[in-house]
């Protein structure tokens, strides 16, 4: 069924696994994430974010692509759909609407009262209609679509703050930034660690590990048994899929239905999506 990640990420914390969110890009992800849930008996979290959604033909259309393929496959794990790095309250508003039963509002670049007061507008709304709400707090660095933070505007979250904006707002979990990244890391991730201890203690909801791509096994699990209940990954799904890509073309060069591309691209994905299931400990907690 098609629910909030209320419910599944309090149980993950409860029971010290981590429930993937998975970023859609287009069709094939979207299958591929899908399939690999019901496969791997694990809840999921479609992440969608503002750039991907314009690329896929808008929010109703994401809501109705993920509808209509539940049904198709017999979905019967619990999935979320989930606005990534919202980027302002009208944006959060439109996704509720269309039907995403989740949404993130990324306050992160505005001062913290700002950012409690945007968060708690979202609240407010997102509630009432039984949508969950992540809200971040620091700067996470790197680069996904729309959204660009270099090395020197990278910030860890500061704890208190982060005490401040999770009791003041109420939302359902929250992404701390703690030295991970989007995309590619160069060199070894950083986390802080000491700092992710302070944090969990002083907040009680679940922790969002941004930037899952690249992180050793070892940390994952730190990071999991300090309070982490949602991991985002996208750069190494679409680094699988575009290898799967890119082989199939070199072997084939006089290759031109996209189906005998794009299928394999679908496989590598869902290879993926399976692994980090079983690497974060949600599968068989469907
Ligand atoms: O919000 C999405 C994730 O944080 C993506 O992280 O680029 O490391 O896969 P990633
Ligand atoms: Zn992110």
């Amino acid at each position: 069924p098609l629910v909030s990640m209320t419910e599944m990420l309090n149980k993950a914390k409860a029971e010290g696994y981590a429930v993937g969110q998975f970023n859609l890009n287009n069709l094939e992800f979207t299958q591929a994430i899908l399939q690999a849930a019901e496969e791997e008996k694990s809840p999921v979290i479609c992440g969608v974010s503002e750039g991907a959604a314009r690329y896929m033909g808008g929010f109703k259309t994401v809501v109705g692509m993920v509808k209509n393929l539940m049904q198709e496959y017999n979905v019967t794990v619990p999935v979320a759909i989930h606005l990534d790095h919202g980027s302002s309250f009208e944006k959060c508003v439109e996704a509720i609407h269309a039907g995403f039963t989740s949404v993130m509002i990324d306050g992160s670049h505005h001062p913290l009262e700002e950012n409690i007061a945007l968060t708690k507008r979202v609240v407010d709304v997102a509630h009432a209609l039984g949508v969950s709400v992540e809200a971040e707090l620091g700067r996470i660095g790197g680069q996904e679509d729309d959204l660009v933070v270099d090395e020197a505007e990278a910030a860890y979250a500061i704890p208190s703050e982060c005490k401040e904006l999770v009791e003041a707002t109420g939302v359902d979990c929250f992404a701390p930034a703690l030295g991970s990244v989007h995309g590619p890391y160069k060199g070894e991730p950083n986390l802080g660690f000491d700092r992710m201890k302070e944090i969990n203690e002083l907040v009680g909801i679940p922790l969002v590990l941004h930037g899952g791509t690249g992180i050793p096994t070892k940390d994952i699990q730190k990071a999991i048994s300090l309070g982490h209940a949602k991991i985002n990954v996208n750069t190494e799904s679409q680094i699988s899929s575009a290898k799967a890509v890119r082989q199939v073309l070199e072997e084939k060069p006089e290759l031109y239905d996209p189906r005998k591309y794009l299928g394999p691209a679908r496989e590598a994905i869902k290879d993926t999506v399976k692994g980090k299931m079983r690497e974060f400990g949600s599968s068989n907690k469907a």
